[in-house]
């Protein structure tokens, strides 16, 4: 039987990952891991409690939480404890907590135990801010997207205007501006590229562009196993 493969990718906020991690898994059938979402889910969950403050409490969400993702129609679906939270995830009082909640170091172990459960069977396309560093060491291809600050607020208003958030491009600066520093700050897995990962500076190229990059990647991969 084939080995099975693991893509990883890593990068700041709007830098392009769910775009490429996306086309990729559809492209080559591979299984979509958004562990963004996951880190997401449990800071809804301890905002919806009104215990996003409260680390011992933020813990315990995480431990005891039943987190489900579902990839569907070019989107994952996010339960968590039976509730539908795929929208509530990308709302901007989640993405203003979410890294408080990212560098805590019980929460990151159950999530990255959980990310290494799903990936253990499957193919995956995987991406974060530790896929490639802490995750998935041994992934077989690691990649680093990046792209200027102009750019990633430009994606991530689009976002927030399909969902009707009614914000503007210099509030999003300021939150991408903020958690690009927690998370790439943070004692704890920091946003770092991994000395193996391919750099792609996704400011200026198509996403069909960074696919045959990866793609190229993989056809290597797959002529060594032959
Ligand atoms: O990719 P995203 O914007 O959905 O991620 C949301 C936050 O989750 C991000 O600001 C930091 C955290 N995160 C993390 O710490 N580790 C990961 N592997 C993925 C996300």
């Amino acid at each position: 039987m084939l080995k099975k493969i693991i893509i990883a990718i890593d990068g700041p906020a709007g830098s392009g990952k769910s775009t490429l991690a996306k086309k990729i898994a559809e492209k080559l059938g591979f299984m979509y891991l958004d562990t963004g979402a996951m880190y997401r889910a449990i800071t809804a969950e301890a905002i919806k409690n009104n215990t996003v403050d409260d680390i011992n409490n933020v813990i315990k969400i995480s431990r005891n939480a039943d987190l489900r993702l579902f990839p569907r129609n070019g989107k994952t679906e996010v339960f968590i404890n039976g509730r539908d939270v795929t929208t509530e995830i990308r709302s901007i009082e989640v993405s203003s907590k979410v890294s408080e909640v990212s560098v805590i170091p019980e929460v990151r172990e159950e999530l990255v135990r959980m990310q290494r459960l799903i990936a253990a069977d499957q193919n995956v396309v995987v991406e974060g801010r530790d896929t490639t560093t802490v995750v998935f060491p041994n992934a077989d291809i690691k990649v680093f997207l990046k792209a200027d600050i102009e750019k990633r607020a430009e994606r991530r208003l689009k976002d927030f205007n399909e969902m009707k958030a009614g914000l503007n491009i210099s509030d999003i600066k300021k939150n991408i501006i903020k958690r690009d520093k927690i998370d790439s700050e943070r004692e704890v897995s920091p946003l770092k590229k991994a000395k193996d990962a391919i750099e792609i500076d996704t400011s200026n190229i198509t996403v069909d562009e960074e696919l045959d990059i990866i793609l190229k990647k993989v056809k290597e991969i797959k002529s060594v196993e032959n």
